[in-house]
């Protein structure tokens, strides 16, 4: 049987979703209240970093063990992945000794070579091109704060990297809008971030107009990894995109702020923000924990009844 993956977000439907952010709020709660819960007694992740990652990693193997089951960290500095073996070999072999694969690495095609010779289901952990695992926990962390998302104006401020591309694909399968502001040059590319149209996403030359009456307000790095040879001319280019005091104002009043982390406070956002009363990043981190945790049940085990 074909195994279920997840590389981007447009592979989970809009009732899926709807599902899994019902399981992971059951299963935050289980875990708040300190009750065991392993559904994946024996069963073994095995995770791949191709970059570097704080929250991924701790959320991903805190959650697999939380579940009864185990996971295995490998890099590519110390596997024969950083040696050229081929991805296609490597996923033969990984997958014939594990149950789920999550990986982060640079391009998109890697993970889909890789996917396409899996006997296991496949989760990005972020590549260039999209990190559906965090746009995951942003919604259910939207939804925990402030109710359903659809019909709601998220304001995404900077570049228009994987996260923001995450973003649009989500705000298309879950019918909500995305106003971008990013500087000339750095625009949206709509085939690269997957997108079936444009009637979910609006461009703006001024990021204060993007941030108009949104009931969220988001950004991220301005330089990603696999990007640092550009960050001198990024930051000069993204000077004005930082979002400040200033431009939550033009937001709804109720509007919170996100950022998927790690961030550079007096760059792509000010410490006032992300420091402030409208901030739920800690949040949004935490719920990395709960959302992976019903990822990873739902395609180990399909839905389950609590
Ligand atoms: N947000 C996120 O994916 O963080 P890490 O790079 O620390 O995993
Ligand atoms: N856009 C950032 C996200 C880090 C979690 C990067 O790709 O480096």
């Amino acid at each position: 049987m074909t195994p279920r993956h997840f590389l981007q977000f447009k592979d989970l439907t809009r009732a899926e979703l709807a599902y899994l952010f019902e399981r992971t709020r059951w299963i935050k709660d289980k875990f708040k209240r300190y009750e065991a819960y392993h559904p994946l007694h024996d069963r073994t992740l095995v995770m791949i970093f191709e970059k570097a990652s704080t929250r991924t990693r701790l959320s991903f193997e805190a959650g697999m063990q939380q579940l009864g089951g185990s996971a295995i960290y490998l890099n590519t500095r110390d596997s024969q992945l950083g040696r050229g073996e081929p991805v296609e070999d490597a996923a033969q072999v990984i997958s014939r000794m594990s149950d789920v694969v999550m990986i982060r690495t640079f391009e998109q095609e890697i993970i889909e070579r890789f996917s396409a010779n899996s006997r296991v289901p496949v989760i990005n952990g972020l590549t260039n091109e999209y990190h559906p695992c965090q746009i995951l926990a942003d919604i259910f962390t939207f939804i925990e704060q402030r109710g359903p998302i659809q019909g709601k104006t998220v304001a995404w401020i900077g570049d228009s990297n994987n996260v923001c591309n995450t973003w649009l694909q989500a705000a298309e399968v879950l019918d909500f809008n995305v106003h971008v502001s990013t500087p000339p040059g750095y625009e949206v590319e709509p085939e690269r971030a997957g997108l079936y149209g444009t009637d979910h996403f609006e461009e703006f030359a001024d990021p204060m107009d993007a941030a108009r009456g949104a009931d969220l307000v988001t950004t991220d790095v301005w330089t990603s990894m696999g990007f640092e040879a550009e960050n001198e001319a990024r930051c000069k280019a993204f000077a004005d995109w930082q979002i400040d005091g200033e431009m939550m104002k033009a937001a709804k009043p109720d509007a919170v702020f996100m950022h998927c982390l790690p961030a550079h406070r007096g760059e792509e956002v000010a410490a006032e923000v992300i420091d402030g009363a409208q901030s739920v990043v800690w949040d949004e981190a935490e719920n990395r924990l709960h959302a992976q945790k019903a990822l990873l049940e739902f395609l180990l085990l399909g839905r389950v009844q609590p």
